[in-house]
């Protein structure tokens, strides 16, 4: 009697084990989904909110009811770019907060809704986290650094500035944070008063690269240990503003060029005034920077520079996981998954950084 092989690889064995995990973002403004396999991402899709533009800022109302509109049609391309039917999908990531309460209760009802249906689990992420990680997404087809644990990480967000250890994927240190603003904020505070457009970090950043970033200087804040402060500098930007102003109308637009690239460079500096501090502190050489602001050409650039004087090994974010996306937050889920952290169906999303913060995880 003879027997009937199947052909067998063992490379496409090992594929099919990786989870396949379904990544909801909607923290803030931006609505994303998207699936990884084990570590590499099979598709990352998201719908930007355009109508905050013409406030200057996210109008939280607004925001919740575009990504009511926005999860269904966004979450099933994700599923359809990934090429894998719904049923596929072993577990349902979703950003349990810190954001916008009505945002994150668009996206968790989602992910409860879809659990349900589809009988799947669902693993709460902490947003901040998700930037951190961000820097483990693997994509097919390119080189696929990530940093050693521990490392440092500058985290810099709209909502957020954190210096963070990372011992291990799910082991975070916070050395230091912001008492007030955060620096993304102080970005868009700085282009809303000169008229410049929300959000303001990228056309400050464009601006930024035809000024002289000495030509003017703003007040810098005296803040003791890793902790960072920004509420000083914004101010001392808008009564610099309000007095040349007076004596001159036609100044901010004169200038914003030299505007933009010294208050950038005054923010960069801040940063890595305490980022130096906390290497020196640690001794750890591995560092990386995450969230919306390290799409920042300035930042990136001074962070590679003074890592190449002082031997360190430096990671910089791909720049679409700089802002918000849901690869990052399918990232976290995928280790979460591993340890068994699944969440229960009676979870509530968590809104202020205080309540949720990286340390409680
Ligand atoms: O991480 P993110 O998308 O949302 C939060 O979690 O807050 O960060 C958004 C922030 C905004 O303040 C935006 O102005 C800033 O990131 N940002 C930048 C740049 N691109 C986005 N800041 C400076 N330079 C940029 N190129
Ligand atoms: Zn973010």
């Amino acid at each position: 009697m003879t027997s009937l092989r199947l052909p067998f690889c063992y490379i496409c064995a090992g594929m099919e084990k990786e989870k396949i995990i379904l990544g909801i973002e909607s923290s803030c403004d931006d609505t994303s989904a998207a699936v990884l396999r084990g570590q590499y991402l099979l598709s990352n899709v998201m719908a930007s909110q355009k109508v905050h533009e013409q406030y200057g800022g996210v109008i939280p109302e607004l925001a919740s009811r575009a990504h009511q509109q926005n999860i269904v049609p966004v979450v099933s391309e994700a599923i359809r770019q990934a090429g894998v039917k719904k049923e596929d999908i072993d577990a349902i990531a979703f950003t349990r907060g810190p954001g916008l309460l009505g945002s994150l209760l668009v996206g968790t009802s989602f992910a409860k809704g879809l659990s349900m249906s589809l009988c799947k689990p669902m693993i709460e992420v902490n947003h901040l986290q998700g930037h951190v990680l961000s820097h483990f997404i693997k994509v097919e087809g390119r080189e696929n650094r990530h940093p050693e644990f521990p490392f440092l990480c500058l985290l810099v967000s709209g909502g957020h500035t954190q210096i963070v250890k990372v011992n291990d994927y799910l082991d975070f240190e916070v050395l230091g944070h912001t008492i007030d603003d955060a620096v993304g904020e102080a970005f868009d505070k700085c282009a809303k008063i000169m008229g410049l457009g929300y959000p303001g970090g990228p056309v400050v950043d464009r601006l930024a690269h035809e000024g002289d970033p000495e030509a003017f200087h703003f007040s810098k804040p005296h803040v003791d240990g890793l902790d960072y402060s920004f509420s000083g500098i914004k101010t001392s930007l808008l009564y610099f503003l309000r007095d040349r102003v007076k004596s001159d109308p036609a100044f901010i637009e004169h200038n914003k060029e030299d505007l933009c690239a010294s208050f950038q460079k005054e923010l960069i500096d801040i940063l890595m005034d305490k980022f130096l501090k906390a290497v020196r502190q640690t001794g750890i050489k591995q560092v990386a920077i995450g969230g919306g602001v390290s799409a920042n050409s300035g930042l990136r650039e001074r962070i590679t520079t003074e890592g190449e004087k002082r031997g360190w090994t430096t990671f910089l974010p791909e720049f679409r996981f700089t802002t918000d996306n849901a690869a990052m937050i399918a990232m976290v889920g995928y280790f979460k998954f591993q340890k068994g952290m699944i969440a229960s169906l009676d979870i509530a999303p968590i809104s202020r950084a205080l309540d949720y913060s990286l340390k409680s995880i």
